[in-house]
């Protein structure tokens, strides 16, 4: 196989310290590849005023095929106040770099894998009707819409008038029509057909590709349905291909509920964007959390691969580094399947399950001691132990 070549976008805070990590683990698995690094984050708004710079888009585009760990994202004004003097008063405005380069690319499938590792001390536990706990085995896959809905940035502080209007046209905004427009703050939650389809598809094709028997389209078609309605009616439009696959509609709120009561019966599940973020997050928690959420950002021929957390700037500056290098090393693990390297992703898939069970070597996260300068002290390994111990498991 020709080597490929591959992005890597470390990003900011801990994103800097896991990619190494990764990138270690799928060195010593075999997968050959150049890396070549790209810019991204908040040295570079700061620095230019564009955490997103073209030199990375376009890399992005030429090669295909990305890792991504974590970007610093800041509020408006407080990116301002951070920029360098010299950009200071140009009218720049910060934008999130990950979700720009979804939009850029139209990545508009996010797929969140959360299955329970065996012996994980973080895994949920419950207590079943016989009063004896129990350790329900989590195999949840969110498909989530990646690059509309109420993530699409259609939305107005004090809207202009030409947006007051054509909202006043719609009956129900009558309630609204005397509030001045400086108090009125709009963020507009559009679904289309088109994209809708492409997340079920997705959804469908992976429940039947890796053998669940369900489908299970999350949201809220009730009150929202408009958006939501679209979206139940193009879930029931893609299920007919899939006889074989229940169908189940859950509403977002009942959902959260049923993630403790009975999570192991469900297996794909889609959502809108907004409702695909809670929904990946309540069930991340139940199989180790932030630690071990790894996701996936697909389009049409590029794929982006990140940890589900952010930049976590309090554990930067530890020496040696503690965060849990599992969920940026199960990111890459999703991007060889994606690749087609299904023999090395399940290679280091099996190493990463064997070393929780094992739980010799445990992050502070999985130790359940406070992250800090102390947590090595109270028996947590290092970033760096964990990877170590991942490679050593590969068999
Ligand atoms: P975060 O995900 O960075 O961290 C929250 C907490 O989760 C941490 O304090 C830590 O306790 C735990 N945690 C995160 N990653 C961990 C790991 N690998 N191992 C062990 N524990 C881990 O979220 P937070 O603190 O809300 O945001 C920090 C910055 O990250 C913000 O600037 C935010 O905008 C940005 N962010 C970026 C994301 C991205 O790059 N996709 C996603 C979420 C937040
Ligand atoms: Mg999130």
């Amino acid at each position: 196989m020709a080597k490929r070549t591959v992005v890597v976008m470390p990003g900011d805070g801990i994103g800097k310290l896991v990619m190494p990590e990764a990138l270690r683990v799928l060195e010593a698995a075999g997968f050959e590849a150049d890396w070549v690094e790209a810019d991204i984050g908040w040295d570079h708004w700061i620095r230019d005023g564009n955490p997103l710079p073209q030199r990375t888009i376009d890399l992005i585009a030429k090669h295909k095929v990305a890792l991504f760990g974590a970007i610093t994202s800041k509020p408006k004004d407080k990116a301002v106040e951070e920029l360098s003097p010299e950009h200071k008063d140009k009218g720049f405005v910060y934008f999130s770099p990950i979700v720009g380069l979804r939009q850029r690319f139209n990545l508009d499938i996010s797929i969140r894998p959360c299955p329970t590792f065996t012996g994980n001390p973080l895994n949920f536990i419950r207590r079943g009707a016989d009063g004896q706990p129990e350790e329900p085995r989590v195999d949840a896959v969110i498909f989530r819409q990646n690059t509309e809905g109420l993530y699409g940035g259609i939305e107005w502080t004090n809207p202009p008038p030409v947006v007051h209007d054509a909202l006043a046209t719609h009956p129900k905004f009558k309630a609204f029509a005397d509030v001045p427009t400086e108090d009125l703050a709009i963020s507009t939650r559009v679904f289309t057909r088109n994209a809708c389809r492409r997340i079920c598809e997705g959804g469908f094709a992976y429940a039947e590709k890796h053998g669940y028997s369900n489908v299970t389209v999350c949201e809220k078609p009730n009150v929202l349905r408009e958006t939501s309605g679209l979206m139940i009616a193009e879930a029931r439009k893609v299920h007919e291909k899939y006889p074989k696959i229940d169908l189940w509609e859950t509403n977002i709120d009942a959902q959260m509920m049923w993630l403790t009561k009975n999570p192991e019966d469900y297996g794909v599940i889609v959502a809108g964007n907004m409702f695909g973020d809670i929904i990946s997050d309540g069930f991340a928690g139940l199989v180790g959390g932030l630690g071990f959420a790894a996701s996936a950002n697909i389009g049409d021929d590029i794929g982006v691969f990140e940890p589900t957390h952010g930049s976590a700037p309090k554990y930067v500056e530890l020496d040696p580094p503690i965060v849990n290098p599992i969920a940026m090393i199960m990111s890459a693990v999703m991007m060889l399947d994606w690749l087609g390297e299904t023999d090395i992703a399940e290679r280091i898939r099996a190493a990463v399950a064997d070393v929780v069970a094992k739980g010799e070597v445990r992050t502070y996260d999985m130790h359940k001691v406070r992250g800090g300068a102390n947590s090595i002290a109270q028996g947590a390994a290092t970033t760096i132990q964990m990877t170590n111990a991942v490679i050593a498991a590969l068999g």
